[in-house]
C-alpha cells in the first residue's frame, strides 16, 4: 500500500488540529502535531532549555528550526508512520519546508497533498478565544462550537479543561503576526511550485471534513 502523507497549513485557530485528527482516524495514520508534541514535552519543564522553550510557545513565537526539524524527522521514522502520516503545524518557516523536502527525499517519501485551510480573520479569533484544551488527553473543544458533554471536563479523560496560554488575547494577536511574517511565506513557497491546495475552512466541521476527503480521494 502506498503511504498517505498529508501536510496541513493555515493560520492559528483555522481548524488544522480538528480536521487532522478526524482524517487520521479515517485513514488509520497518525496525526503529527508539532504544537501537541511541544506541549506534551513542556508540561513539567525542569531544565533551563525546557523553560526557555515553554516561554517561547506560551508567548506565541516559533521554536528554533533546528530543534523542530530534528523532532519531526525522528517522529516520521517511527513504526506507526509506516502507512503515512499527517503533519499538522509543520512546516512553519521556509527553512522547515526545505528541510522537509530534503528529509522526505532521503527516506524516499513523497507528500500527497498540501492542504491549506483558509478562514476569515474574525472567525479565527472567535475559534481561538473559545477553545478549551485537555492537557493529558490533548483533546480540543470549543465552548460554543464543540462543547464537552459536561462543562469544563474532557469527555474522554474527565480531566479539567483549560485555556491555552497562547489563546489569551495578546498571544493570539502576536501569533497572527508571526503567522503572516514567518509562515505565510511557506504558503507562497508551495503555491509558486503549484503544490498548495487551498480549502475553504469556513463553515461546519463536518462540511469542511467532507471537502477535504473529496480532495484526498480524487487524487489518491
Ligand atoms: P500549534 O499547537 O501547532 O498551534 P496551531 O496549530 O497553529 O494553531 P492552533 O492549534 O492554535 O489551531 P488549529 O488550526 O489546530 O485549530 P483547532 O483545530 O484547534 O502551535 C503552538 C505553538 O507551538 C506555536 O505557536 C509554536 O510556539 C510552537 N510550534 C508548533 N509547531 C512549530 C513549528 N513547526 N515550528 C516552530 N514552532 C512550532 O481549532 C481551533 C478551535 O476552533 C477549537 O476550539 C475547535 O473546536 C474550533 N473549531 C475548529 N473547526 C471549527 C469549525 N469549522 N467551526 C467552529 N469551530 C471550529
Ligand atoms: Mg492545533
Amino acid at each position: 500500500m502506498d503511504k498517505t502523507i498529508l501536510v496541513f497549513m493555515g493560520p492559528p485557530g483555522a481548524g488544522k488540529g480538528t480536521q487532522a485528527c478526524r482524517l487520521a482516524e479515517k485513514y488509520g495514520i497518525p496525526q503529527i502535531s508539532t504544537g501537541d508534541m511541544f506541549r506534551a514535552m513542556l508540561a513539567n519543564p525542569t531544565t533551563d532549555t525546557e523553560k526557555e522553550i515553554k516561554a517561547i510557545v506560551d508567548r506565541g513565537d516559533l521554536v528554533p528550526d533546528d530543534l523542530t526539524i530534528k523532532m519531526v524527522e525522528d517522529r516520521i521514522l517511527q513504526e506507526d508512520c509506516r502507512n503515512g502520516f499527517i503533519l499538522d503545524g509543520f512546516p512553519r518557516t521556509v527553512e522547515q519546508a526545505k528541510a522537509l523536502d530534503e528529509m522526505l527525499e532521503t527516506h524516499v517519501l513523497r507528500i500527497n497533498h498540501i492542504l491549506q485551510l483558509d478562514v476569515d480573520s474574525n472567525e479565527l479569533v472567535a475559534r481561538k478565544e473559545g477553545r478549551l484544551f485537555a492537557p493529558n488527553s490533548q483533546k480540543v473543544y470549543h465552548v460554543k462550537y464543540n462543547p464537552p458533554r459536561v462543562a469544563g471536563k474532557c469527555d474522554e479523560s474527565g480531566e479539567d479543561l483549560i485555556q491555552r496560554e497562547d489563546d489569551k488575547p495578546a498571544a493570539t494577536r502576536h501569533r497572527l503576526d508571526v503567522y503572516y511574517t514567518q509562515t505565510a511565506p511557506v504558503s507562497l513557497f508551495y503555491d509558486s511550485a503549484q503544490r498548495l491546495i487551498k480549502v475553504d475552512g469556513n463553515g461546519k466541521m463536518d462540511d469542511i471534513f467532507n471537502r477535504l476527503v473529496a480532495i484526498i480521494e480524487q487524487t489518491k
